[in-house]
């Protein structure tokens, strides 16, 4: 069986979907590997270290797909490489389903089983193949040092002969995995930490980590979490309380960084123009919800806006600001998603029965199967 690493084709994607780490892993399953010239070197891994690893460099993506029968990428491969792949062929990566309809068609014409890996379902035995969590973990790192290399401030409290420094004031909004890394992280630094969420349950972990839970005092707080443990889109007077609850907090905040996200969804709207130029000139917002229009009403993709001296970050894709470490992660994901669907000999062997599958699957047979892309039957 030939399986396929795609250098990745989007502005701003670093990180490559096997390692060659995971490529001797790979060729110890009994698959031969061939990856694309150049698919590493975002992530500083050179062809030579592939080939050392045991797989075969090809010059094109159109030599690397030929007769793959397993193809694996970061993002959503571009539509010209998709006519590439052969019919039957298994595609896995992070395909963004809802982004893009045309894309979920043309894997089920061209009748690839595509899977994409940001619907495996939150279970125990798929914790391994989370590549939300593997992201999102370093995204909410990375955001934190994003918004110190923009903070004109020392972050930790300082008492020298010439004075004290103040610690820096974060506030995090949204404290699910990225949240909390993020808390963590200017724990770490040495600032003084709050945080907010709509889900009660978050408030343990927030004051674990040393920082204070901010929220809406609300009778019916735990209804807002859905079963699966995401946000659900709040009620108009939930929205005006958090709302004032969050400009009083504002002004006195450094940093805000922004991740609160609710799944299928716009990111809501947390801070507001009037909100930004309440804040201190010189303080940072980093707005990691921006993919999903963003936590802050003025953020722009992968822009830095500033108004008044507030810096607003928007960068996309912060895992790839940590491209080695974002690989090695995501690419072990994608490893322990795919053994299970290697039978002895290299052959493919697809358990169309497991949760894992069919929570992933999009296109199977020539069909759009995932119940959220509303299956349609040719
Ligand atoms: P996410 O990326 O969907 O959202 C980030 C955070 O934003 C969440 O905590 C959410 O409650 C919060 N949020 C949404 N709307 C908000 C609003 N209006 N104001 C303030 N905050 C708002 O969340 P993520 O990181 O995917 O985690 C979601 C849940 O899944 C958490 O409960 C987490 O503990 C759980 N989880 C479970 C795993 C498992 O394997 N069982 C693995 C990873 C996470």
């Amino acid at each position: 069986m030939k399986i396929a690493i795609l250098r990745e084709w989007r502005a701003h994607e670093t990180r490559v979907a096997a390692t060659p780490e995971t490529v001797k892993k790979l060729v110890a399953l009994g698959l031969d590997v061939y990856v694309e010239q150049g698919a590493g070197a975002g992530s500083c891994f050179s062809d030579s270290a592939y080939t050392q690893a045991g797989a075969i460099i090809t010059p094109s993506f159109e030599a690397a797909l030929n007769d793959a029968g397993i193809v694996l990428s970061v993002q959503r491969p571009a539509v010209e490489k998709i006519a590439h792949i052969k019919p039957g062929a298994v595609l896995i990566g992070m395909l963004s389903p809802h982004q893009d309809r045309s894309c979920i068609e043309a894997l089920a014409a061209r009748k690839i089983d595509a899977f994409a890996m940001e619907l495996m379902p939150r279970i125990t035995r798929a914790q391994t193949m989370d590549v939300l969590s593997s992201q999102s973990n370093l995204a909410g790192y990375r955001a934190v040092i994003e918004a110190c290399n923009f903070f004109p401030r020392a972050m930790p409290m300082m008492m020298t002969a010439a004075g004290t420094i103040a610690p820096g004031r974060v506030m995090v909004m949204g404290t699910g995995v990225a949240g909390l890394q993020a808390i963590a992280t200017a724990r770490r630094l040495g600032a003084i930490v709050c945080a907010t969420d709509v889900r009660f349950a978050a408030k343990e972990q927030v004051e674990s980590l040393g920082a204070k839970f901010v929220m809406v005092e609300t009778a019916v707080a735990d209804s807002f979490e859905t079963k699966a443990g995401y946000a659900k889109e709040m009620s108009e007077d939930y929205k005006r309380q958090q709302a004032l609850l969050i400009a009083s907090t504002l002004s006195k905040q450094d940093i805000v960084i922004c991740t609160a996200l609710i799944p299928g969804r716009m990111a809501p709207v947390l801070i507001t123009a009037e909100m930004v130029r309440s804040m201190k000139p010189g303080s940072v917002i980093v707005d990691i919800a921006v993919e999903q229009g963003g936590n802050c009403a003025l953020s722009k993709p992968d822009e830095v806006v500033d108004v008044n001296g507030v810096k607003i970050i928007g960068y996309t894709n912060m895992p790839g600001r940590l491209p080695v470490d974002a690989s090695m992660l995501y690419s072990s994901n994608l490893f322990s998603f795919l053994t299970p669907m290697i039978a002895e000999g290299g052959e493919l062997a697809i358990d169309w029965q497991d949760e894992i599958i069919t929570g992933t699957a999009l296109t199977h047979a020539g069909r759009i199967v995932h119940p959220s892309l509303h299956a349609r039957t040719e």
